[in-house]
């Protein structure tokens, strides 16, 4: 599996580095708070899974899967929801976490939604932002790495359904992807 990598971007040290500060940021944020921590599946689960054990505050926990329509309703920002949270929005403090934010349709989708249905707050944080994919107008509050416009797995992120289960996130060979 680890042969199929180019280059890796970011280590898995360098990575658990960042959730540490980034956990330690959020419990400043939430410090007497008890906010929803919301994870968008499957990409978020090494992080989330590693994030909420450097919150040192009291928080709940939730995840909620969704997945984006074709192509031509990108533009649209058209998000399906295949599995929705177990807890009511309405009145919390959200932070929503991702692996990354590229066009932002998900995010732009989420929080609009989290919004409508009645938070109190709603905030992102996101281990990777690739910038250069955005169509949609969406910032993370916090990010832990900018990422370039290249094809990027590991920690979450697939190619098909793989690679989510590397401890770094790296650049694929072409070759691997351009057999597909
Ligand atoms: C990926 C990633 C983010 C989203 C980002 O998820 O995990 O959730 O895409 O892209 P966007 O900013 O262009 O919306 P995907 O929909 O591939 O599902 P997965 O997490 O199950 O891989
Ligand atoms: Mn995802
Ligand atoms: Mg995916």
């Amino acid at each position: 599996m680890k042969d199929d990598i180019l280059e890796v971007l970011v280590s898995e040290e360098e990575i658990q580095e960042k959730v540490a500060e980034l956990g330690k940021e959020i419990t400043e944020m939430y410090e007497g708070k008890f906010p929803l921590v919301v994870g968008i599946l499957k990409g978020c689960l090494p992080f989330m899974g590693d994030l909420i054990q450097k919150i040192d505050t009291h928080i709940e926990f939730d995840m909620m899967d969704v997945s984006s329509y074709g192509e031509a309703f990108v533009s649209s920002g058209e998000v399906k929801i295949v599995k929705d949270l177990n807890t009511s929005v309405a009145g919390r403090d959200i932070l929503i976490v991702e692996d990354i934010i590229d066009s932002g349709t998900t995010l732009h989708y989420l929080v609009n939604l989290f919004h409508h249905r009645g938070a109190k707050s709603v905030k992102i944080v996101t281990l990777l932002d690739k910038p250069e994919g955005r169509t949609a107008d969406v910032t993370a509050d916090l990010a832990g790495f900018i990422v370039p416009d290249k094809f990027v797995v590991g920690y979450g992120l697939d190619f098909i359904e793989k690679y989510r289960n590397l401890p770094f996130v790296g650049v694929l060979k072409p070759e691997v992807y351009q057999g597909e």
